[in-house]
C-alpha cells in the first residue's frame, strides 16, 4: 500500500482537509487496498484536536467526514509514507529540516500536482479567513489529488 501523508501548520485546518478529500477519491475509484493517507502539521498547537468546525463543515457538504484529530509531524514519518505533501513553503521548510538525504526526495508541495492550468505554489492558509477559504482549499485539493492519483495509476514507480 502507498500512503501519503499531507502537512500544514496547524492540522486542523488545510491537511486533514486534503486527507479526507484523497481518501474519498480513493473510495469513489475502489482503491482502498492500494492507498492510504493521514496528515499531520508541523506544529503541536492543536494537538488531539478535531479539524477546524469549518473544514468539517465544507467537507460535509461533499459527503466526507473529517475524523482525523491533530497530531504533530516527527521524524520517522518521512520513512513510513511514500510521499509528503505538504501545502505552503513554511511547511515545507519545517518539513525538509527533518528530512535525511535518503528520504529528502519524498516532500513536495501538493499544488505541485495542480493540473498545468491552475499551476500556483501554495495552498493558502484559511484559519484567519471565513467559510469561503474553506471551500477554497477544497478545491485545490480535489483538483490536485484527482491528478496525483492519475499519475500514480498511470505509473506506480513514479510521483
Ligand atoms: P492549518 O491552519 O495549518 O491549515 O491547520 C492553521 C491552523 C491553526 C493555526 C494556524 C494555521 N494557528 O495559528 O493556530
Amino acid at each position: 500500500m502507498k500512503k501519503i501523508l499531507f502537512v500544514c501548520l496547524g492540522n486542523i485546518c488545510r491537511s486533514p482537509l486534503a486527507e479526507g478529500v484523497f481518501l474519498k477519491i480513493i473510495q469513489d475509484k475502489k482503491l482502498e487496498n492500494k492507498y492510504g493517507a493521514d496528515s499531520c502539521g508541523t506544529a503541536a498547537y492543536h494537538v488531539g484536536e478535531r479539524p477546524d468546525p469549518r473544514a468539517i463543515k465544507t467537507a460535509k457538504q461533499y459527503g466526507i467526514t473529517l475524523d482525523h484529530l491533530g497530531r504533530q509531524i516527527k521524524k520517522n514519518d518521512l520513512d513510513i509514507f511514500e510521499l509528503i505533501l505538504v501545502m505552503d513553503h513554511e511547511n515545507l521548510n519545517n518539513t525538509l529540516r527533518l528530512s535525511t538525504p535518503a528520504n529528502k526526495h519524498k516532500i513536495k508541495l501538493l499544488r505541485d500536482y495542480e493540473p498545468a492550468s491552475f499551476r500556483d505554489a501554495e495552498v493558502p492558509d484559511p484559519y484567519y479567513g471565513g467559510q469561503s477559504g474553506f471551500e477554497e482549499v477544497f478545491d485545490i485539493a480535489y483538483r490536485c489529488c484527482e491528478n496525483l492519483i492519475t499519475q500514480l495509476e498511470k505509473n506506480t514507480n513514479s510521483y
